[in-house]
């Protein structure tokens, strides 16, 4: 017999909705899998009147999100609602109740994810966030636990989607920068205001989420440099088409022999024959480099 868990949704947009679709859809398959049954007790959203993409019952739907935090019938807590606050509050909340989190926000962990790592161990429950950075890339976890013995020297990745799909299209199809966010935005890929994609902040505050657990660090989204590709032209990709590289937008955190860290976003060339030229259109890929650390 599985063991049932039940989940307190604090959010149902785009992360939360399909997340409560597949919790809904896929709850027997995952009892098969994992011995665990997953049960939506509660969803908390700003408009109860809103349409959702998925039906949700009524008693299980409601704008109180510090409600679903302190309800009994929530074991665990995960938060989608983005942005710094009321998420830090309702984390810290669920946290202090002895309640584990799952949390989806990078620009929340990117900015006050020490103090929450400080109150999930004096609580001693789990904050886990691997959905915060490279989607479906399974990466927080071998950075945190399976490289744990290893000396990472250097973090090198593509961990924003919608610049990695408007730079293949400008080196792909020679398209303008203007041509390509246009059918990014089209295609859903960009927002109307592409401000945090394509000007490196989206990449600046993951890429500070990867340096802090990289290097154990307290890494945070204002000291990562920044630079986005809403200055790239075709031109430049041209050019460096020519000289056998193609434009990326590189997430780099590097430790040197010094201790000390760089940590930066900026368009780099990359050569055509480096693994990561050919990560394209909204793929995301990241690289770790270690040296074995003397015992
Ligand atoms: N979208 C992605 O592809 C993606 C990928 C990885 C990570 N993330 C992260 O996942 C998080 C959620 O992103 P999203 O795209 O799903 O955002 P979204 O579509 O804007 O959804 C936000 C949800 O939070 C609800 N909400 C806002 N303020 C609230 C409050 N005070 N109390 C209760 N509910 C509240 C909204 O309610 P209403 O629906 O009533 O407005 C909405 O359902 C963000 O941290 C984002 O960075 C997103």
């Amino acid at each position: 017999m599985s063991e049932t868990v039940k989940v307190g949704v604090l959010g149902c947009g785009n992360v939360g909705g399909a997340l409560v679709a597949i919790v809904t859809r896929d709850s027997e398959l995952i009892a098969a899998r994992t011995g665990v049954r997953l049960e939506v007790t509660r969803v908390a959203v700003r408009s109860t009147a809103k349409e959702r993409q998925v039906p949700i019952p009524e008693d299980v739907l409601t704008h109180d999100a510090a409600g679903v935090v302190a309800d009994p019938d929530v074991d665990v807590v995960v938060e989608v609602i983005g942005g710094i606050e009321p998420a830090r509050t309702l984390i810290l909340d669920a946290l202090k109740a002895g309640k584990p989190v799952i949390t989806a926000n990078k620009e929340l962990i990117a900015n006050v994810g020490q103090e929450l790592f400080e109150a999930a161990a004096t609580a001693g429950v789990d904050l886990l966030f691997e959905a915060a950075v490279g989607g479906g890339i399974p990466l927080i976890r071998p950075l945190r636990e399976s490289l744990a013995g290893e000396r990472i020297v250097r973090v090198t990745g593509i961990v924003n989607g919608t610049t990695n799909f408007i730079l293949t299209r400008m080196s792909e199809d020679g398209a303008a920068y203007a041509e390509a966010l246009a059918e990014a935005q089209q295609l859903g890929y960009a927002e109307r205001d592409p401000t945090a994609d394509v000007e490196g902040f989206d990449a600046g505050a993951k890429a500070a989420i990867l340096a802090s657990i990289a290097f154990g660090a307290r890494v945070v989204a204002g000291d990562v440099y920044r630079e986005g590709i809403s200055g790239i032209t075709a031109a430049d990709i041209a050019f460096a088409k020519r000289l056998g590289y193609v434009v990326k937008l590189l997430a780099i955190a590097e430790r040197f022999d010094t201790g000390e860290l760089a940590v930066r976003v900026h368009p780099a060339m990359v050569p055509v024959d480096h693994p990561l030229a050919s990560v394209r259109d909204s793929f995301n890929a990241v690289f770790i480099e270690a040296t074995q650390s003397a015992s």
